[in-house]
């Protein structure tokens, strides 16, 4: 599904260069869910971004089901558009729900992407993610009124409308309470067993990275696999 060969990123911080990807690599399978684990700062969100085609890598190839992946910092081809829109689902580190709008609006806003309405069948979609997701009752109520937990779980709806093969996750649960963070977390595990999306997800927590097949350790900008992977 996912291979990253020999990826480097650099961020020029003023007179100095950061390497904060430095020549990794990643193979994930399809239907596979692959947890990234690895200190505040060394590159989890920059990864995330990589394989979500939103910032380009320096070095290094990406091939998605086979198809090479070129992100310049340009204008998006059409193809990298769709690719956005259809094929992979963002959960972002900070959400991005949109605050003027309420949970079922900004669930199916990527449905907008190059039509006016969403279809009927979109529709019954968003109203089956609620349920799956158990905020069903909160399809009317504006997003500023949510708890984390609760906009956490609309933000996976929202990545999950247009039914992409690939979620990727970034610090899904990092400003939860424990029992919250579980219960994201069993979701997750749920998405990927009844969906078979792939998921790649990147969080500080332990306990989260327990539930996914295999978790790797980002550390001085390569990838290692860590232990306590389940199977
Ligand atoms: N646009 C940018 N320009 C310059 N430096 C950047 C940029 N984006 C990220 N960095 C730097 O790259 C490093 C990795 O950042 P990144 O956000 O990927 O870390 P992270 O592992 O996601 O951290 P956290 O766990 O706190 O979310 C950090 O040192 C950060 O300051
Ligand atoms: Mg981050």
């Amino acid at each position: 599904m996912i291979e990253l060969k020999n990826i480097t990123k650099r961020f020029i911080d003023g007179q100095r260069q950061l390497t904060v990807l430095d020549d990794l690599s990643l193979h994930v399978d399809e239907g596979e869910f692959v947890a990234i684990i690895g200190e505040s700062g060394v590159g989890k969100t920059t990864l995330l971004n990589i394989l979500g085609t939103l910032l380009p890598a320096d070095e290094g190839s990406y091939m998605m089901r086979g198809e090479q992946i070129e992100v310049s910092g340009e204008q998006p081809s059409e193809r990298l558009c769709h690719l956005r829109n259809k094929e992979i689902g963002f959960v972002y580190q900070d959400h991005r729900l949109l605050p003027q709008f309420t949970v079922w609006q900004n669930i199916l806003l990527p449905t907008l992407a190059t039509k006016k309405t969403s279809t009927e069948e979109e529709q019954l979609h968003a109203q089956a993610l609620l349920k799956f997701m158990g905020i069903l009752p909160l399809k009317d109520s504006p997003v500023t009124q949510l708890s984390g937990g609760e906009k956490t779980r609309v933000a996976i709806c929202r990545a999950l409308i247009n039914q992409p093969a690939i979620l990727l996750a970034d610090e899904p649960t990092g400003q939860l309470d424990v029992a919250n963070a579980q219960t994201i977390a069993t979701l997750f595990r749920k998405v990927n067993a009844e969906f078979h999306t792939t998921i790649i997800m990147a969080t500080h927590s332990a306990e989260m990275a327990k539930v996914a097949h295999k978790i790797y350790l980002l550390k001085d900008g390569k990838l290692s696999p860590a232990l306590n992977s389940q199977p």
